[in-house]
C-alpha cells in the first residue's frame, strides 16, 4: 500500500506553493473526491490534497468505476480555479501528471482525450474533474489515479510491471512539483506552453475516433485538433464539431 510515509517523503521533497501545502492522508476511504468535495464545501482552501491507501467506491469518468486496490496512487485535490479556465484545466492536469510520471520513471506516456494516461496502449491512469455549484462554480475537484504497485485491471498496466521499481516519493514528489506548476500558469493565462505539450503527447489527434454524445447519440470523425478551451476538434466530413469532455466519451475506431 502506498502509505502516509511515502506521502511524508515525497510532500517534504515537493517543490510546492499552493497545491499541497496541506495533504490529509486516509488508508481507506470511500472515495478521495467525496472527502475532497466535503471539505471544499466547508471552506478548506485551494490546494489541499487527500490521498488514499485504497479507495472502496473509487469512480472513473462517465461513472465508471475505479478500482483502487492497495498499491495504486489514489487522490484528490481542492481547486478554486477560474471559471474562464475549467474547460482547459482537465487537459493541463493530465500533461502536468504524464510529465511528473516521466520525471520518476523511465515510461513514455501518451495522453488520449481528455486525459486518460496510456501506455502501449494500456492504460495506466487517469483524471478526473468535477465541478461543484451552480452557475456560479464554487470549488473543482480534482482526482488522479494511477496503477502504481497494484496489479491492474484488464486492459491495464502499473508502472512496476513496465519499470520493475517504483520510488514512490520521488515519484509523489515529481506529481505534486508538476501539478503546482502547471496549476499556477493555467491561473496566470499561460497554459499555451502546457496544451503544445497535451498536443505533442496526444495519441487522439490525427486518428479516427467515435463519439458517444448524450442522448445516445454517435459521432464519427477525425480528430484533427483541440480548441482553446480543450474541446476536441473532430472532422465528421462536412464539418468540424468541437466535443466537451464533460459530456462526451470517446472510442479509437484505430486501435490506440
Ligand atoms: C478515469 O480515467 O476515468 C479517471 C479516474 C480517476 C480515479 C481517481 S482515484 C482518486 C480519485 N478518487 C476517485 O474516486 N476517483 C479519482
Amino acid at each position: 500500500m502506498i502509505t502516509f510515509d511515502d506521502w511524508y517523503k515525497g510532500l517534504r521533497l515537493a517543490r510546492k506553493t499552493v497545491i499541497g501545502r496541506k495533504t490529509i492522508y486516509l488508508e481507506v476511504v470511500k472515495s478521495t473526491m467525496d472527502e475532497a468535495h466535503r471539505l471544499a464545501s466547508q471552506g478548506w482552501e485551494e490546494g489541499v490534497i487527500v490521498a488514499a491507501g485504497r479507495q472502496t467506491h473509487g469512480r472513473g469518468r462517465k461513472g465508471r468505476k475505479w478500482v483502487s486496490d492497495p498499491g495504486g496512487l489514489y487522490f484528490s485535490i481542492i481547486l478554486r480555479p477560474p471559471k474562464k479556465v475549467l474547460g482547459i484545466l482537465p487537459l493541463t492536469l493530465g500533461i502536468a501528471v504524464a510529465r511528473g510520471i516521466e520525471d520518476a520513471v523511465e515510461v513514455n506516456i501518451g495522453l488520449k482525450w481528455p486525459n486518460d494516461l496510456l501506455v502501449e496502449g494500456k492504460k495506466l491512469g487517469g483524471i478526473l474533474c468535477e465541478a461543484h455549484g451552480g452557475k456560479e462554480i464554487e470549488h473543482v475537484v480534482a482526482g488522479v489515479g494511477i496503477n502504481v504497485l497494484n496489479k491492474p485491471p484488464r486492459g491495464g498496466t502499473s508502472l512496476l510491471l513496465l519499470s520493475g521499481k517504483v520510488d514512490v516519493p520521488f515519484l509523489i514528489c515529481e506529481l505534486v512539483s508538476r501539478i503546482d506548476r502547471a496549476y499556477h500558469m493555467v491561473r496566470k493565462g499561460e497554459s499555451d506552453r502546457l496544451l503544445d505539450d497535451w498536443k505533442n503527447k496526444s495519441v487522439t489527434l490525427g486518428r479516427r475516433v467515435k463519439a458517444y454524445l448524450p442522448g445516445g447519440r454517435e459521432v464519427s470523425g477525425l480528430a484533427v485538433g483541440i480548441s482553446d478551451n480543450g474541446e476536441l476538434l473532430l472532422d465528421v466530413g462536412d464539418r468540424t464539431v468541437a466535443l466537451n469532455s464533460a459530456d462526451v466519451s470517446i472510442s479509437d475506431l484505430e486501435g490506440v
